[in-house]
């Protein structure tokens, strides 16, 4: 378990102008690629289950563990955010990658795309009301190119209009901007999603990309990935100079956190693709991602500092 801070200078509001609503926890889309959430942390800490590449309808997708850290979230409250991969999808007539022991029995017939998104509608109807947003992976869109079909807005389309939720549709990568109150103060944190890119490296397990995004990227309190399969909780720490009562230097971290999967490529480790190209088994589940903040003195300044947690939540094969 990993705890830490990120530091704010206190601030009166955000600059979006947008009323924060006391005592609710609220997320709505602001355009394509930002989500803007506001957090009233009057009433105690605001808890995510973060997870990525479940690749839901592959039949290697381990549903029993999913289905376990899915409940573990609702009975604790918590919100669920997806990043990408959350189908398999490439049984498809045009694609290349195509196997038929890759298909599951209830995805055989001529409507393949629409088994498939209608039966994740069924399954996921239980935990709709618990889903803030789903974003893309190079799973969805390789399906789109191949077959000009969006599947993941099917799904969000379809499983919205049949629980009445209101699950967002991120993009590739975006923003998570937070608007966060706490005892008559505000402030507020970014967390940018990315799915990912390229491969993770037997060694450094993709923490050499996350390296390269946090040149790219500015003011993320989180910076959070999946599609290598991995599970990491890093810091990334810059300093600053500040003006206040007293000029001072402070340390700024930004938190890298990859989340693994739900699809057991390795099993028993004896035969298939994942195990000719001498790839490991990979760790199945997803991080919970508990926010709070606090205010502090720094340099004689009252600031606001994030109080993060950070801790796997994963099944054991
Ligand atoms: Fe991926």
């Amino acid at each position: 378990m990993i705890a830490g801070n990120t530091y704010w200078q206190n601030e009166s509001h955000s600059t979006t102008g947008i009323n924060i609503d006391k005592h609710a926890f609220n997320t709505m889309k602001v355009n394509t690629n930002i989500i803007h959430t506001k957090v009233n942390f009057d009433h105690g800490r605001y808890l995510s289950l973060l997870i990525s590449d479940i690749h839901f309808d592959n039949p290697k997708c381990r549903r029993d563990i999913l289905k376990n850290h899915l409940e573990t979230a609702v009975e604790r409250g918590a919100k669920i955010r997806i990043n990408g991969d959350f189908f398999c999808i490439m049984q498809g007539k045009y694609d290349k990658r195509a196997s038929k022991d890759q298909l599951r029995p209830e995805h055989v017939g001529p409507n393949y795309f629409d088994l498939v998104v209608d039966e994740a509608i069924e399954w996921f109807t239980p935990f709709a009301h618990h889903i803030e947003w789903i974003s893309y992976g190079n799973h969805e869109t390789s399906v789109m190119k191949r077959n000009e079909i969006d599947v993941l807005k099917r799904f969000v389309d379809g499983i919205n209009a049949k629980t009445g939720s209101s699950i967002k549709l991120g993009g590739y990568g975006g923003w998570e901007c937070f608007s966060v109150t706490k005892g008559g103060h505000s402030s507020k944190f970014n967390l940018k999603y990315m799915h990912g890119f390229g491969g993770g490296g037997p060694v450094t397990k993709g923490t050499i990309q996350h390296s390269r995004m946090q040149t790219m990227v500015n003011n993320a309190d989180v910076l959070w990935m999946g599609h290598v399969h991995e599970l990491y909780i890093m810091a990334s720490v810059k300093e600053s100079a500040h003006f206040g009562k007293s000029l001072h230097i402070r340390h700024n971290v930004s938190w890298d956190i990859r989340t693994p999967t739900y699809k057991d490529e390795f099993i028993d480790g004896s035969h298939g693709w994942h195990i000719e190209r001498g790839a490991p088994p990979k760790i199945i589940g997803g991080i919970w991602m508990d926010m709070g903040w606090k205010r502090i003195q720094r340099g004689g300044d009252d600031v606001v500092v994030s109080d993060f947690v950070f801790s796997p939540c994963v099944g054991y094969i």
